[in-house]
């Protein structure tokens, strides 16, 4: 087969898009390109894309515009674009674009390889068909083993719950669960291959298993995971607070390799704002998890995502995110000014706070945030953590790893340690990282 053709690839956003690629980049493999980091020399450009915002969406534009000046020099480059941005907005997308040659949406890699040999012939084509069936998962081979300690394995995909915000449900369909014993098999083969740490991904792994009566639940999923020989230690994202139930709490005081940390996003600490965002939990609920989870588990650390400038958030409200954050103590927070996305309820919603005051609201609420951090990683200081090293830091003099609670840490050692859990001593908390010294080995 003819390999020197040349594939360069773009991936925004999440990691299901990040994990996507990995299919996109094996697929492609398939049918004789190979991946380069240098547009200039692609035949092929694919742009996974992400569209939870309005700059997001507006990036991939930006981006394609580029790649319409290359395509007037070089008439043979297939474009194509595909993920949420693709899914949104299908022909539309040709319309807006007609030098894009393909189209796929978030349910359509399987068709991907014929598509681009279609577009190798002059044919333009698009594909957003949802495809609402767990077989999916596993239409691919196993991403090729790529080296390194950490990897993310897709437990679920899609989401029913229809945040009024989000365009996830829209542009991601509904939930899917894959079948636990798939799960396993390939947490085991990415053992085997020397991966140390998995993160089980879903867009909202709480509801795994919700929809087949009788088969695993989330919780049940983690504990069959944890019995894979070889993988030392466990992670799960994104869970939705409503979903989180007393056995998944119970999973953080007894399995002793999930680690201890939870990305629970709040998005706002008012009451009225939630029940407008369609969370189906009150500010109180929220807390009620926050509190069992640090019963089961003393140590865990908590990351969110809040949303400022909902329409109706008025300053009380915003004064009741503020609030939460205080009263959480999260370790790292995501923060957003709201973006209205279309198709989605809120997007009807008359919006009444002004720009200026969105993003003062933002401001205020990082500035927070950030001495909350500062003063969690100094907590750290004199404490013995686990850490999992990674690899060499980015400055690549000393080894860069992850405490059980996703803390970035840095160290002295040897880099042959990648991989390894190991115990250090903290020694230092900056904005961004811990410092520590690795106790023995
Ligand atoms: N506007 C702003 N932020 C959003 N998010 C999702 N949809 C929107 C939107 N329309 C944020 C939420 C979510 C994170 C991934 O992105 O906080 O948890
Ligand atoms: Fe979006 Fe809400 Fe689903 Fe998360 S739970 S993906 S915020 S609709």
């Amino acid at each position: 087969m003819n390999m020197s053709k040349k594939l360069y690839l773009e991936t925004f956003g999440c990691q299901m898009n990040v994990s996507d690629s990995k299919k996109i980049v094996a697929l492609m493999k398939g049918i004789g390109y190979q991946q380069t980091a240098d547009p200039v020399e692609a035949d092929l450009v694919l742009l996974n894309t992400c569209s939870i915002r309005a700059t997001a969406e507006q990036r991939v534009y930006g981006h394609l515009g580029r790649f319409k000046s290359m395509k007037k020099k070089k008439p043979a480059l297939i474009i194509g674009v595909g993920g949420c941005v693709a899914q949104q907005e299908g022909e539309r997308l040709l319309q807006k674009a007609p030098f894009v040659n393909l189209v796929f949406g978030t349910h359509n890699l399987h068709l991907l390889q014929k598509m681009v040999s279609g577009a190798e012939q002059g044919k333009q084509s698009v594909a957003t068909d949802f495809l609402d069936d767990e077989k999916r998962f596993d239409l691919f081979p196993h991403a090729e083993s790529e080296g390194g300690v950490s990897r993310f394995v897709t437990v679920m995909q899609g989401c029913d719950n229809f945040c009024a915000y989000c365009i996830v449900p829209h542009v991601r369909g509904r939930e899917i669960s894959r079948n636990a014993a798939k799960v396993v098999e390939e947490v085991a083969a990415l053992a085997a291959a020397g991966v140390t740490e998995v993160t089980l991904l879903g867009q909202n792994v709480n509801s795994y298993g919700f929809k087949e009566a009788g088969a695993p639940d989330f919780a049940d999923l983690l504990r069959m995971v944890a019995q894979v020989e070889g993988i030392e230690r466990l992670r799960f994202t994104t869970s939705h607070p409503k979903d989180i139930s007393p056995r998944l709490i119970a999973c953080f005081a007894e399995i002793p390799k999930l680690a201890p940390h939870i990305h629970l996003p709040a998005q706002s600490g008012s009451d009225a704002v939630l029940e407008k965002m369609n969370r189906g939990y009150t500010r109180a609920d929220y807390l009620a998890k926050v509190r069992a989870l640090r019963e089961a588990c003393p140590e865990i650390q908590f990351t969110g995502d809040m949303i400022v400038g909902f329409p109706g958030e008025d300053a009380a409200s915003f004064e009741a995110t503020m609030e939460l954050i205080e009263e959480v103590q999260y370790a790292d927070l995501f923060s957003f000014i709201y973006s209205a996305r279309p198709g989605t309820k809120a997007a009807e919603f008359p919006d009444e706070v002004k720009r200026a005051e969105k993003q003062a609201r933002l401001e205020r609420l990082q500035a927070a945030q950030k001495k909350i951090t500062l003063a969690r990683n100094e907590s750290f200081v004199g404490s013995v953590q686990q850490v999992l090293v990674e690899g060499p830091s980015s400055s690549g003099d000393s080894l860069f790893g992850r405490t059980g609670g996703n803390r970035g840490t840095v160290m002295d050692g040897d880099p042959a340690l990648a991989g390894r859990l190991v115990r250090v001593r903290i020694t230092e908390g900056v904005q961004t990282l811990l410092k520590g010294e690795i106790l023995h080995v």
